[in-house]
């Protein structure tokens, strides 16, 4: 039954709800809510449920500064590319994709990975990122695996989806498929654990920050370490522009001996929904757009640029051995609280936000770095997120596939094609690369010869 001592942990955290309804499920019942409750820090979650009208202040303004945006000389560019060059050949890479999460915003039944973004092959966002990754490896000839981190909701999916597709070419010994974990969700006005069924608690992903404890608890950093692989090149799946395999990226970041590297863009707007870099006490730090003070988002320095200029578009170098220093610190990462419409027991259909929700960000390790580097990239050549739906018009599949195909357009001009534009600077005809054609303009020229004018919707392949 319920032993005394879970009855008075219970109690003593605010959840006597539970104790009644262990009594009166039957036994097999009992056992499933006991599994869950034995692996949840009841006290922790007391804590953060006290805590939650209290918004961490950010730092006086004294101690934030804005991100430097020093320009690199072609040399160091040069010296950058070969170091990554390098380290690809080497097999001291591996790529790291978080496709957990719940995809919410777009409404897509399946995992967000699986979404059709090809402007023209419909290709999902998975299959394009393996390509990009079998087009590195085959330039290189070293493994570089792919680690794929699912959420329970997109795990058995996700799973039987490469499964299905032969990992989209990729061998099977070098696709890691691993779960993030999870956190309770509490109810808002009173802090009990919510249940999704009278045997199980509401459970919701803890964020794409549970990538680290999630990759130590799988044995996978282990993994990584045993083979020798030194830096994790991380990106999110909705994201088809992220460039895999920037060489001067990976190159710098060895280089300089960083414990992390970020991408960085230009934001294109004073108040534009992307994470702010800054620096805090002179170490790198995230201010998310929501705790950005607005008359410090609308700032600029004496060129007229905005003091706040480096948004980020989630794509970081990740050293392995820094990342067995966070594991092994378990609460080096803040939780984050949401307040969320959350469906549970007793209440099926929510209106307004009922619930609290946990996560971890990754961008929070950033000032726990001695050393990183930050890499200035643009958003026509690597940021295309797909977050909403069509409706919303921002942020979704059409802008994205706008992107790829202006992205595709550009590669082309650059190899002497004619390709039509609107007034707006978008191509009037989708087109689509393959990564196994070119990784990029340069490949595509020296592949590419003779197309004179794009007239039709295109795909190479
Ligand atoms: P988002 O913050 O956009 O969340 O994730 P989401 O779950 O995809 O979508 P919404 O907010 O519910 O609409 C950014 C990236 O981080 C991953 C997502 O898969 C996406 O690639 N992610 C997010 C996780 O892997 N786990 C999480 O718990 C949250």
């Amino acid at each position: 039954m319920v032993s005394d001592d879970l009855r008075q942990r219970l109690a003593r955290h605010g959840q006597d709800h539970l104790i009644d309804l262990l009594h009166r499920l039957n036994d097999a019942d009992r056992a499933e809510l006991l599994r869950e409750l034995e692996r949840i820090d009841l006290s922790e979650l007391l804590t953060l449920f006290e805590k939650r009208d209290r918004k961490d202040a950010l730092p006086e303004r004294p101690h934030i500064t804005a991100l430097p945006n020093p320009a690199l000389s072609p040399a160091d560019i040069s010296a950058f590319r070969t170091r990554g060059e390098e380290a690809f050949r080497r097999g001291e890479v591996a790529f790291l994709v978080v496709a957990g999460g719940q995809g919410t915003r777009l409404g897509f039944d399946l995992p967000k990975g699986m979404f059709p973004i090809g402007p023209v092959s419909k290709k999902s966002l998975f299959q394009i990122h393996v390509e990009k990754i079998l087009a590195v490896r085959r330039r290189f000839g070293a493994p570089l695996p792919l680690l794929i981190m699912t959420s329970p909701a997109t795990d058995a999916e996700t799973r039987r989806y490469f499964a299905a597709n032969q990992n989209f070419g990729l061998p099977e010994k070098d696709v890691w498929t691993f779960c993030q974990g999870t956190m309770p969700a509490l109810d808002l006005a009173t802090g009990k654990l919510l249940l999704e069924t009278a045997s199980r608690l509401c459970l919701s992903p803890n964020g794409h920050g549970g990538t680290i404890a999630a990759l130590a608890e799988s044995g996978l950093l282990d993994r990584l370490e045993q083979q020798g692989v030194r830096t994790i090149s991380y990106f999110q799946v909705d994201n088809p522009l992220t460039m895999i395999g920037d060489f001067a990226f990976v190159g710098r970041h060895a280089l300089e001996d960083a414990q992390v590297s970020s991408k960085a863009l230009p934001k294109a707007s004073p108040m534009e929904r992307v994470g702010n870099f800054a620096l805090v006490d002179g170490r790198c730090a995230m201010i998310e757009y929501s705790d950005l003070p607005d008359a410090w988002a609308q700032e600029k320095d004496a060129a007229g640029n905005l003091l706040f200029w480096a948004g980020s578009p989630a794509i970081h170098l990740l050293d392995v051995a820094f990342l067995r220093e966070i594991a092994d610190n378990a609460d080096t990462l803040p939780w984050h609280l949401a307040r969320k419409k959350v469906p549970h027991l007793g209440e099926a259909d929510p209106k307004t936000p009922n619930a609290l929700k946990f996560e971890r960000f990754i961008f929070d390790i950033l000032p726990h770095a001695d050393r990183w580097t930050v890499m200035t990239t643009t958003r026509d050549e690597e940021f295309a997120p797909v977050k909403n739906k069509d409706s919303d018009g921002v942020d979704c599949p059409s802008t994205a596939r706008q992107l790829m195909t202006n992205l595709a357009a550009k590669w082309l001009r650059d190899a002497g094609t004619r390709v039509p534009m609107d007034g707006d600077g978008n191509s009037i005809y989708q087109i689509e690369i393959s990564p196994l054609l070119a990784m990029d303009a340069d490949e595509l020229r020296n592949r590419v010869k003779g197309i004179a004018r794009i007239d039709r919707d295109t795909y190479l392949g």
